[in-house]
């Protein structure tokens, strides 16, 4: 159970009463306080050289970031890491500004922790997100922390595209191959357009590369996904996140279905992320994504073989200290254990 803290008590009740995409809009315009959470960065970081993670090329001082989605527009990036977490994806950027979906297009099911979205890539496009990354770069408090970019586009040219614009403002790109809102990115679900993709893409990066896969609850959609790793791994991917949001039927959205994330999420993603793990053994990156809202379920992410984790709906629910409480919770742990380093928490026995 989370403790109850300011956020849970007060703000959030607040929030919760407006439609989801207008509380959206209302952390948005906080969070653009930069120099607010500049000035409150000491209060939620928790900086302990045990936290750190080699992972994917990269180096993180802890391993919990934040999903894609949460600031597609890349506007607010930095007060994201200065409520303590070890790193941030912004996007998913497109290339041109797109309306998205119509509305309403998301819903919120509190008893679950959870959310239905089907926002299908409302976005002020790349020009937009490298001008905000370039302020960014100009007045970042901590370069140490990893800024990923998720990236997508319904051609290889636009994937392309995207790709070179963000790559070089930030330390690594995600590729969103798996975005249930949008029909057209799931032509690269299919192995001939993927391995295309990942084959241009190459041609042109320098930096890390993460791929974002989609869940999967059967046989078949296991094979598919397996398939999409093999073939990452065969071109040099360094880590894939696993995985985005599951499609759900949703009366309440204008478009009848969404994707259904935050705590409901967690077991599969687990799941998930051994059968990932075991497939592709022990070199690549794991970016475990869905239903993370604790330190235990980190640990248990980090136990199925996952590198680092990413959390989205944890933060609207769990509020902005959310990564500060799991900080101190893995922290715990290994003092509980007697273990100097996540690597050792993870596996050390339970
Ligand atoms: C409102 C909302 C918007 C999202 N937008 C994106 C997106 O633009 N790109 C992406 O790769 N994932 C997106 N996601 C999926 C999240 O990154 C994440 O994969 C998913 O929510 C599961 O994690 P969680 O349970 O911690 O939220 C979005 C999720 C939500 C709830």
């Amino acid at each position: 159970m989370a403790p109850v803290s300011y956020y849970t008590a007060l703000l959030r009740p607040l929030l919760f009463a407006l439609p989801p995409e207008r509380a959206q809009g209302a952390a948005e315009l906080l969070l653009k306080r930069h120099l607010l959470w500049k000035a409150l960065a000491p209060f939620f970081q928790v900086s302990d050289r045990r936290l750190r993670v080699s992972a994917g090329g990269l180096e993180f001082p802890s391993p919990v970031g934040v999903a894609a989605g949460y600031d597609k527009n890349c506007e607010f990036l930095g007060s994201l890491l200065n409520l303590g977490f070890g790193y941030v994806v912004g996007g998913t950027v497109v290339s041109a500004p797109r309306a998205g979906n119509p509305r309403p297009r998301i819903t919120r099911l509190p008893g679950d922790q959870a959310l239905i979205n089907a926002l299908g890539f409302p976005s002020k496009g790349m020009e937009a997100a490298k001008r905000n990354l370039q302020r960014l770069r100009k007045r970042l408090s901590r370069p140490d922390k990893p800024i990923v970019a998720s990236v997508a586009g319904l051609t290889v040219e636009e994937f392309l595209r995207c790709h070179a614009a963000m790559e070089p403002l930030v330390e690594a790109v995600e590729l969103n191959v798996s975005s249930p809102n949008t029909e057209g990115i799931r032509l690269f679900q299919q192995p001939d357009p993927f391995r295309e993709l990942l084959e241009r893409i190459n041609g042109q990066r320098l930096k890390p590369l993460f791929v974002k896969v989609p869940p999967y609850s059967d046989p078949w959609g296991q094979g598919q996904v397996l398939t999409l790793v093999h073939l990452a791994r065969a071109q040099g991917v360094d880590g894939v996140t696993v995985a985005n949001t599951r499609p759900v039927q949703a009366p309440a959205l204008a478009r009848g279905m969404g994707g259904l994330s935050g705590r409901p999420l967690l077991e599969d993603t687990l799941r998930m992320v051994a059968e990932v793990r075991s497939e592709l053994g022990p070199r690549m990156a794991i970016h475990a994504c869905g239903g993370i809202f604790t330190a235990s379920d980190v640990l248990r992410a980090l136990r199925a073989g996952a590198s680092t984790v990413q959390l989205l709906t944890g933060l609207i629910y769990q509020g902005p200290s959310v990564a500060r409480a799991i900080h101190r919770g893995l922290l715990r742990l290994m003092e509980e254990r007697g273990c100097d380093s996540l690597q050792a928490l993870a596996s050390a026995p339970e």
